[in-house]
């Protein structure tokens, strides 16, 4: 690996300045790939090699990240468990028939996902090849949890209150969904390590969105399964949003990494997991549209906070669609130039 600044964070070695990359990289504030947006679907984007592999190497070519991450989807998981999730103009994530009852949950299935999501894995193949060594491929999941949010409400929410209620009048269902998410997803993450990406990292973006009781549950002992399941196999980074209440658990399962969210400062996360753990994060997504004077200042105040070690570079959630592209520029290149 030419650049191996992500790989060896991870590991918790001694860098010269931490790595970059950003949340949701391969989205929609390129221009590049609002031109292939244009012209084809966002699934068949997905389920394309070539288009997957050439989305997932803009941002290196373009914007300079220490690493890629496949573009994809958390939802192609549930749509290969005979969900079938479509994507709507405007409106995001929609699944006609959401599952609602235990009579929903049976109908779920544990795929073969080798052959379900083969375009996954051959996108893979093909990006690995693209890439050529210059920086490492991250592969990702959604979180059982989060999938199950989407899975039950058939939408996006801001709330989420279908897919709470869910879990909270009919437990027995819920969990028997949740763990065909985690069966699968296990196999899923496995077999895109086999096909070559470098690190995982599970989205568990509607963690905050549970009591901290709940969430050890309905998202925590699930998220440890794949976690447990993957030891040796792979780093793997677990990024919560609005789980800051958890950093002491996600510290302490033996994944590589933690995300943070931007709601938490470098202290209290470096005391909450330890000390000793790496940490990614956390730029406010918004505080891309500060000028870019304001965004290179507070890069460095970040890094200096976190630590250039056991530290990698990343905003807190997914950059946002209305970034100017010179911006995210000037975010990675503020931390390469970061010096102590
Ligand atoms: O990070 C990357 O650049 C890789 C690609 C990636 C996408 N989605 C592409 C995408 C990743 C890692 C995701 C993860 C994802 N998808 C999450 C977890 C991370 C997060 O942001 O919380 C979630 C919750 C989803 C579900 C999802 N997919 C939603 C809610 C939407 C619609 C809203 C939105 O952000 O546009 C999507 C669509 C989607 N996934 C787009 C992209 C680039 C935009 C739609 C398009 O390009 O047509």
């Amino acid at each position: 690996m030419k650049n191996d600044l992500f790989l060896r964070a991870l590991r918790g070695d001694e860098v010269e300045r931490p790595p970059v990359w950003m949340m949701r990289q391969a989205g929609r504030y390129l221009p590049d790939f609002m031109k292939l947006k244009a012209k084809y679907d966002f699934f068949t984007r997905c389920r394309t090699p070539e288009l997957a592999t050439e989305i997932t190497v803009m941002p290196i070519n373009q914007v300079g990240t220490d690493a890629a991450i496949l573009f994809s989807d958390i939802l192609v998981v549930p749509q290969a468990m005979n969900v079938p999730f479509e994507m709507k103009m405007g409106l995001g994530p929609w699944l006609e028939n959401p599952v609602r009852s235990a009579a929903d949950v049976e109908k779920v299935v544990v795929p073969d996902v080798e052959q379900e999501l083969d375009y996954v894995m051959e996108a893979i193949k093909m990006t690995v090849k693209e890439l050529d060594s210059s920086v490492p491929l991250i592969g990702f999941a959604g979180s059982p949890w989060t999938i199950l949010c989407y899975t039950v409400e058939g939408q996006g929410s801001k709330s989420f209150d279908k897919a709470k209620g869910f879990c909270f009048s009919q437990p027995e269902a819920s969990h028997k969904l949740l763990q065909k998410i985690t069966d699968t997803t296990i196999l899923y993450l496995r077999a895109k390590i086999k096909a070559g990406v470098d690190a995982v990292q599970i989205f568990d973006s509607w963690g905050g969105m549970l009591s901290p009781t709940d969430y050890e549950e309905f998202s925590w002992r699930y998220i440890q399964q794949i976690i447990d399941s993957l030891k040796g196999e792979a780093p793997v980074i677990v990024f919560g949003k609005g789980c800051w209440f958890a950093l002491d658990k996600m510290a302490a399962s033996g994944a590589s990494a933690v995300g943070l969210d931007w709601t938490v400062t470098p202290e209290l996360a470096r005391k909450w997991t330890g000390g000793d753990i790496t940490l990614q994060g956390n730029f406010d997504p918004s505080r891309l549209l500060s000028p870019v004077a304001e965004i290179e200042r507070r890069v460095k105040e970040m890094i200096n906070r976190f630590g250039k070690n056991k530290y990698i570079a990343n905003l807190g959630h997914g950059i946002l669609p209305n970034i100017p592209v010179e911006h995210a520029q000037a975010f990675v290149n503020a931390v390469k130039n970061y010096k102590s």
